[in-house]
């Protein structure tokens, strides 16, 4: 069981919206992302299960920017497992899912991309890092994918937002790279890239 917010839909095909804060956030912060990108869809945003100094966050970490990959893959299960009941419980489309989310909840959206064939149908990563390496990526070729990065990001670095790019691309997904120049900020010219990607990406099928 993880907290979170279920927001209702009005359009059962539109795919469902997961929503992922970043580190200190909580299931309220990305709300309006979702209002902005698809206003008929089924929202699903959860807390973090972890706390940092107080801070809610989707996995430990070790030190800023060195992640805890034992709790990693732990939460990146339980995450999944969550959204297969959520699913359930509240009767939408497992298959369905395209993930928002934004720094540590861009790197649990990767992990959850990294560990489970078919649990998104799409992301959209907000400031992601490499969630883990080393590990076999399932194929991704139904999988677009959009990543909002910073080139003077002090936490993800444009090297490693260039090597995401490739470990995606590598298990087949279609990725778009939009740049911005405003360290690890989510400003509103990003989000409006990703709208745009997301109304061309799902809304003219
Ligand atoms: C992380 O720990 O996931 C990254 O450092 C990003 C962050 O949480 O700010």
């Amino acid at each position: 069981m993880m907290k979170h917010i279920f927001k209702q839909g009005t359009d059962p095909a539109a795919p469902v919206l997961l929503l992922l804060h970043g580190t200190g956030g909580t299931e309220r912060d990305l709300l309006p992302l979702a209002d902005r990108l698809s206003p008929a869809s089924s929202v699903l945003s959860v807390r973090g299960n972890v706390l940092e100094n107080g801070m809610p966050r989707y996995f430990r970490r070790l030190a800023e920017g060195v992640f805890d990959l034992e709790d990693l893959v732990f939460r990146t299960k339980e995450l999944n497992d969550f959204l297969d009941s959520a699913a359930e419980q509240y009767g939408f489309d497992r298959s369905n899912l395209v993930a928002i989310g934004y720094s540590n909840g861009a790197n649990i959206a990767g992990s959850l991309l990294f560990h489970y064939q078919g649990t998104l149908r799409g992301a959209i990563l907000h400031h992601p890092m490499v969630p883990i390496r080393d590990v076999a990526l399932p194929d991704l070729t139904d999988v677009p994918c959009f990543i909002g990065a910073g080139s003077n990001d002090p936490l993800c670095t444009p090297q490693e937002t260039e090597e995401l790019n490739q470990m995606l691309q590598g298990a087949g997904a279609s990725v778009t790279l939009h740049w911005e120049q405003f360290g690890h900020q989510l400003t509103s010219s990003e989000v409006a890239a990703a709208a745009a990607w997301y109304t061309s990406t799902f809304k003219n099928e």
